[in-house]
């Protein structure tokens, strides 16, 4: 069966120290955990979450760059990310998408070179609230799906961790009920079903995200096809992020 898989994005928060204090204090709490334990700081502080050696909880990175190096002024290659101890990617975020242009055909492009260097994606997909009111979320999450898997193989496509975050729940403090929530992570193992067949559906590990917390992550994942969260403002303090670790408490 698929492994539950929780992991912190911590987007534009914490200095290096912070960081390190957060994660040592992390790593403890949830060390007897048996779900995948992951922490997607601000790049600055890769280097030293990767220096503490946790024996636990794993690293990502928030984005990295289309290219693989060159003249591209700001960006963070894939293999940089390897270097500082990377083993995750977020790809296509949805503040990424809206906020920094990114398209479906550049999520799709750095799916590819993740995988190509090893890292495993978190691909996220998700709606506006606007598309959700318009019957819309169905058709749209499909096809983020199906242009972010583009010219995956099977082998390749296994590997992919998929975010499904409705974007009117982002920080908002509203969450898509977990029915709701699981009809459309239901949607999205169908069309990898489609895609891949049912042996590689059924192993790909499918997060819900958005206003995530200690108090609704057990009713989420009593659902049957949500394999963990990606969690935003809940993750920034250990003890928070690790009540959500430990949901079957
Ligand atoms: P939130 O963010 O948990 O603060 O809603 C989730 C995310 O953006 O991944």
């Amino acid at each position: 069966m698929r492994t539950p898989i929780i992991a912190g994005n911590w987007k534009m928060h914490k200095t290096v120290s912070e960081a390190v204090e957060t994660c040592r204090v992390l790593d403890q709490l949830v060390q007897d955990s048996n779900v995948e334990v992951v922490v997607c700081p601000p790049f600055t502080a890769l280097s030293a979450l990767s220096a503490l050696g946790m024996s636990k909880v794993k690293l990502g990175a928030q984005n990295m760059c289309t290219e693989v190096s060159g003249a591209y002024t700001g960006e963070i290659s894939v293999s940089m990310l390897r270097d500082v101890g990377c083993q995750y990617v977020i790809i296509g975020h949805s503040e990424r998408r809206e906020l920094f242009g990114e398209t479906d055909e550049m999520v799709n492009t750095k799916t590819l070179l993740a995988l190509k260097h090893d890292l495993l994606p978190i691909v996220c997909v998700g709606e506006t609230l606007t598309q959700r009111k318009a019957g819309e979320t169905e058709s749209l999450v499909v096809g983020q799906i199906e242009k972010a898997f583009a010219n995956l193989s099977c082998e390749q496509a296994q590997k992919v961790v998929v975010a499904y975050e409705p974007i009117w729940a982002i920080g908002t403090g509203e969450t898509a009920s977990s029915v709701e929530a699981n009809a459309v992570i239901v949607t999205i193992r169908q069309t990898l079903d489609r895609l891949y067949g049912t042996d590689v559906a059924q192993q790909i590990q499918i997060q819900y995200g958005g206003s995530v917390k200690p108090a609704n992550i057990g009713e989420l994942m009593e659902q049957s096809d949500i394999d963990g969260a990606l969690v935003g403002g809940a993750s920034l303090l250990p003890e928070d992020f690790a009540a959500i670790v430990h949901y079957h408490r």
